[in-house]
């Protein structure tokens, strides 16, 4: 059984939360998008409430460990932190002999993979971790696929460990999607590889009633069924696993269907030409960047039939106007639909925030990769590490 954190009583408590505040930086160390902040919010906050001294650790990026980093420092999140909690939150480089803070305090641990023995999931620095905290709160859903000191070692030594309202809340939500979903239940997979997603491609095949792929992927089931990509990305030795696949919704009764037609330019750039072609249409110096307009009224009339939506991935280069008609539609769609719609992953969160359809998604994950293990029914180590120490406490 995984414990709460709303279970325990907090107050005068030392917490140690790990969040997932790895945030995408510019080149001058600005924060672009803010999400994984907002989402742990709600957690800190009501540690605040509860009356516990707040201890904060994450990761950014993945610096070399055992050398402090200036560019992956965790110093602009700190400063956002601190902006929305209206309160000081202090960035703490030395913490492994201890750490002061006071209940109502928070302090924020410096980047933890500048730790020798993060990623090796060490025991040395997972105890040093448990020994700064009464109870340790694993909240960092996007980090749970690790099992690494911080999300995995330290709930092993820790006094008390529970899962954090973010985490419950991921868990939850992407459990109802896939375990019971209503149907019809629609998955959307964009993104460059098949080869990356071709095990969430398999497993989502055994759950879902239609499947559309977009990007790279799209391409390589274009080639599957017999058409010429031009000089599009696609992956030449997946065309017998996208036949297989092909043939897997077949005999589901599931679909997977193809675009009618592509928007494709001779170069991929800002400036490119876009053509709208037909799919068995193009010629061998075309790429394709986009799904064309028939095939986005095709794909908005699956998305009105949807009762459960799941979405990780563009379907074109939505980053570039000229080939962002296709992502954009769907965005839309999804947002105007009543089904129960799940969205997760970086590109997928970057399209959301463009098209301002955020609060019109039933729920969206901060995941990435964590999302997609999960989609692919894999155990988070992270999160049965919990189950386990909780079942001995
Ligand atoms: C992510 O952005 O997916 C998580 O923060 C995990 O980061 P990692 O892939 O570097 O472990
Ligand atoms: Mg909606």
């Amino acid at each position: 059984m995984i414990k709460s954190m709303r279970n325990f009583n907090l107050n005068n408590q030392r917490l140690l939360i790990r969040e997932d505040l790895n945030v995408p930086l510019d080149d001058n160390g600005h924060i672009t998008s803010n999400i994984r902040i907002r989402a742990a919010l709600p957690t800190i906050q009501y540690a605040l409430q509860q009356g516990a001294a707040v201890i904060i650790t994450s990761h950014l990026g993945r610096p070399k460990e055992g050398q402090f980093d200036l560019a992956f420092s965790l110093q602009p999140v700190a400063d956002e932190l601190s902006h929305e909690l209206q309160q000081p939150v202090k960035l703490i480089r030395d913490w492994q002999q201890g750490v002061e803070v006071k209940p109502g305090e928070v302090v924020l641990l410096e980047n933890i993979r500048f730790s020798v023995g993060e990623e090796a999931n060490d025991d040395v620095l997972a105890q040093r971790l448990a020994n700064l905290c009464d109870i340790f709160v694993m909240d960092a859903f996007a980090t749970a696929h690790r099992a690494q000191a911080s999300t995995h070692g330290v709930a092993k030594y820790a006094k008390r460990a529970c899962a954090g309202p973010l985490l419950q809340a991921e868990l939850e939500a992407l459990g109802k999607a896939l375990q019971q979903p209503e149907h019809p239940l629609l998955a959307i997979v964009g993104g460059s590889k098949v080869s990356t997603k071709l095990t969430i491609l398999e497993s989502l095949l055994e759950k879902v009633d239609q499947l559309i792929v977009g990007g790279g992927i799209a391409n390589t089931f274009i080639a599957a069924s017999g058409y010429s990509v031009g000089k599009s990305l696609y992956e030449k030795d997946l065309i017998p696993a996208a036949k297989k696949l092909l043939q897997q919704a077949e005999q589901r009764g599931a679909a997977i269907p193809i675009p009618i037609d592509v928007v494709t330019a001779k170069e991929f750039s800002a400036t490119a030409t876009a053509q709208i072609k037909a799919v068995d249409a193009l010629d061998d110096d075309d790429m394709i960047l986009d799904i064309g307009p028939q095939t986005i009224e095709q794909y908005k009339k699956i998305l009105q039939q949807a009762n459960t939506i799941v979405w990780n991935g563009p379907v074109g280069v939505f980053e570039i106007e000229q080939f962002a008609n296709g992502t954009q539609a769907l965005a839309h769609a999804i947002a105007d639909s009543s089904a129960f719609s799940l969205a997760g992953g970086g590109d997928t969160l970057a399209a959301i925030d463009k098209y301002h359809v955020a609060d019109k998604i039933s729920y969206i994950s901060t995941g990435g990769g964590a999302f997609l293990e999960f989609l692919e029914g894999k155990t988070l180590p992270a999160v049965a590490i919990l189950n386990s120490v909780g079942k001995s406490s």
